[in-house]
């Protein structure tokens, strides 16, 4: 193993640590509404201090990007995005469905991912040209080609309501032409289960680069593809992903690209 994932990997497990030990204590927990509707706890900014005292103890020169304290501005080509809780509010509600996502990337291309979800121990991971693993053993994303029998996940708009109308035209279109759609309501694990092949693709709006650095990585290693509305490589700037096995992905392009105004596309 890369000794970066080696890392990468601790820090999250020590995150999940912190995100588990306050688990019992919700109430108790300080909360802040950053925007409407999108909150931030102590556990957050513990867990994005711990992940960060980790990766500097390794490797004190290298850049970070972390949702809770924003850009690290070292000076350098390696640059890790962290978030260090994926699923706040199902975390506030006890809804038990939330992960720690940590990437790295070289010349701002994607080298290792992790997502760990701390309620299952289950630590998804991956590094360039070397496949995508869960808890040690090769996972890869499913063989459905038909769109008729697909599982999706999505996450729905919750705090930015921008694009809501262009967003509902699309779950309209997938929830009517596939077998299911899931918004379990941590980006990070959606893109994870399409890797493990859990759901067979994926589709969101507006995402941040934490959100979908480490999940993106994960997708390409476990054999499927990930990419902007448009099909291009834009996903991390833009937010918007769409993520599938190699089958069904020109029928998940197609069905967002018809459903979106242009602008949205990259
Ligand atoms: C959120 C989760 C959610 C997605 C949101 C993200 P947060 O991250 O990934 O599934 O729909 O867009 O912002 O705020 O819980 O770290
Ligand atoms: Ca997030
Ligand atoms: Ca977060």
């Amino acid at each position: 193993m890369h000794p970066i994932l080696n890392v990468a990997m601790i820090a999250a497990r020590e995150a999940g640590e912190i995100i588990m030990k306050y688990a019992q204590d919700i109430d108790r927990l300080e909360i802040t509404e950053k925007d409407r509707n999108n909150y931030v706890t102590q556990v957050d900014q513990l867990a994005e201090r711990t992940i960060i005292k980790t990766i500097k103890k390794y490797y004190p020169d290298h850049a970070i990007l972390g949702e809770e304290t924003g850009h690290n501005q070292a000076d350098s080509p390696i640059q890790w995005i962290i978030d260090p809780l994926d699923g706040t509010t199902n975390y506030l509600h006890q809804f038990p469905h939330f992960s720690v996502s940590i990437a790295v990337t070289e010349k701002g291309k994607l080298q290792h991912g992790v997502v760990y979800d701390p309620m299952r121990d289950e630590m998804f991971s991956a590094s360039k040209g070397q496949g995508a693993k869960l808890n040690n053993r090769r996972i890869r994303v499913t063989e459905q080609k038909n769109l008729q029998d697909a599982l999706l996940a999505t996450g729905f708009p919750y705090y930015q309501f921008d694009y809501i109308d262009d967003y509902l035209a699309t779950l309209k279109f997938f929830m009517t032409e596939t077998a299911g759609i899931r918004r379990a309501g941590s980006a990070a694990l959606d893109l994870a289960y399409v890797a493990c092949g859990r759901v067979d693709g994926y589709w969101e709006f507006n995402l941040k680069p934490w959100d979908i650095a480490a999940g993106i990585l994960l997708v390409q290693e476990a054999g499927g593809r990930c990419s902007d509305f448009a099909g291009g490589d834009n996903q991390l700037a833009s937010g918007n992903v769409l993520a599938g096995n190699p089958k069904l992905f020109k029928h998940l392009a197609i069905g967002v690209s018809q459903h979106i105004r242009t602008e949205l596309k990259r």
